[in-house]
């Protein structure tokens, strides 16, 4: 039996045709969830009579009570995605299903296996719309006082695809102002197509967001270390990432010579400090 909760569109904000912001809000009241989580989105397909489902992060985080936010990508090659297609000619007013939220693949991990809070730096690699349950992770850790330096990393083709620059943008500033013994936050964008005219203004990292940990040939250090100003390794830093199974690859094959493991290929004594959700 599938739970669903019957939802309104309250919001959208096309970021471009075909990326959207969108919130939802269910019509019996948010349910509980944990940072990190996805859920269904499920809408009528009126050649399929029926409602189909797709999973979609959320970008909201579990501190606001309000809406589900999502940020969505119109699929249109090889052919128009079916859920997608009718989400982006849906209004704000229209009906849609969500499923529960589910998934731990990205939830925030608190606590070492010895048992002691998981205090390490947090690194989130975000590819196109995977930035999305990094934006909860943002949210989450300045909504509760969070003491961890964060990092996000957002990977995009186009610049007018950094879809949450500003919000990001923003709790770096703030950070500088209240100190990061406050509130330590880091925010830094790569383009991957530099070269096309529509990025002419991008003078930031260029090429696709795994080359962040590319070391330096010099200095042996990565852009991402020489931002954070140390080396990092398994005991000071855990990953998250979400995006293209080549991003996860790509970040895995600079970070697994350094002894960086996955959740699901632990170590012996139970740590990793990697974690991560391919878009499969
Ligand atoms: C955990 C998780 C979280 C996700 N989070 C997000 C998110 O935050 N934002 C986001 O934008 N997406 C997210 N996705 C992806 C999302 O679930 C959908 O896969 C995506 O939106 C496409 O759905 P669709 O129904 O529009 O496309 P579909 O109809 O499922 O089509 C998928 C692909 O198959 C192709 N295709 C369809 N029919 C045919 C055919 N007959 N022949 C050849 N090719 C065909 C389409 O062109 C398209 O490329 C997430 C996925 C997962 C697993
Ligand atoms: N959790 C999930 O499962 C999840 C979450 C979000 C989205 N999705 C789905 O993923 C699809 C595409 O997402 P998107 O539109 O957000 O991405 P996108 O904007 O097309 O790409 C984002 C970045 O990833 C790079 N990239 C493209 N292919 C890659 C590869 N094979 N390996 C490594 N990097 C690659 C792009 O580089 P170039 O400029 O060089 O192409 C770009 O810099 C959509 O179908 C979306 O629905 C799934």
């Amino acid at each position: 039996m599938v739970t669903e909760m019957k939802s309104k569109v309250t919001y959208m904000e096309l970021l471009k045709e075909d990326l959207v912001i969108i919130r939802l809000v269910p019509e019996n009241g948010m349910p509980h969830y944990k940072t990190g989580q996805f859920l269904t989105i499920g809408l009528p397909i009126p050649s399929e009579k029926k409602i189909v489902r797709r999973a979609y992060s959320i970008a909201s985080h579990p501190e606001n009570r309000d809406y589900f936010e999502f940020v969505i990508r119109w699929v249109r090659k090889p052919l128009p995605g079916r859920v997608t297609t009718e989400l982006f000619y849906a209004s704000v007013g229209d009906t849609v299903y969500l499923g529960e939220p589910t998934g731990a693949a990205l939830q925030i991990s608190n606590k070492l296996p010895n048992g002691q809070k998981d205090n390490r730096r947090v690194i989130c690699v975000g590819g196109g719309t995977g930035l999305a349950p990094f934006i909860a992770f943002a949210k989450h850790f300045h909504d509760t006082n969070d003491k961890r330096e964060v990092v996000i990393l957002h990977g995009a083709s186009y610049v007018d695809e950094l879809s949450y620059k500003r919000l990001l943008t923003d709790f770096e500033n703030e950070s500088e102002k209240r100190g990061r013994d406050q509130w330590n936050f880091r925010y830094r964008a790569a383009i991957s197509r530099p070269k096309e005219y529509f990025n002419r203004s991008w003078n930031g990292h260029v090429g696709r967001v795994e080359s962040f940990f590319t070391p330096d040939k010099k200095t042996g250090l990565s852009p991402v270390e020489e931002m954070v100003g140390e080396k990092i390794t398994p005991e000071n830093t855990i990953i998250y990432i979400c995006g293209y199974q080549g991003t996860i690859d790509g970040v895995i094959e600079y970070l697994g010579p350094k002894g960086f493991v996955t959740e699901h290929e632990k170590k012996s004594d139970g740590s990793f400090a990697i974690k991560y959700e391919s878009y499969g």
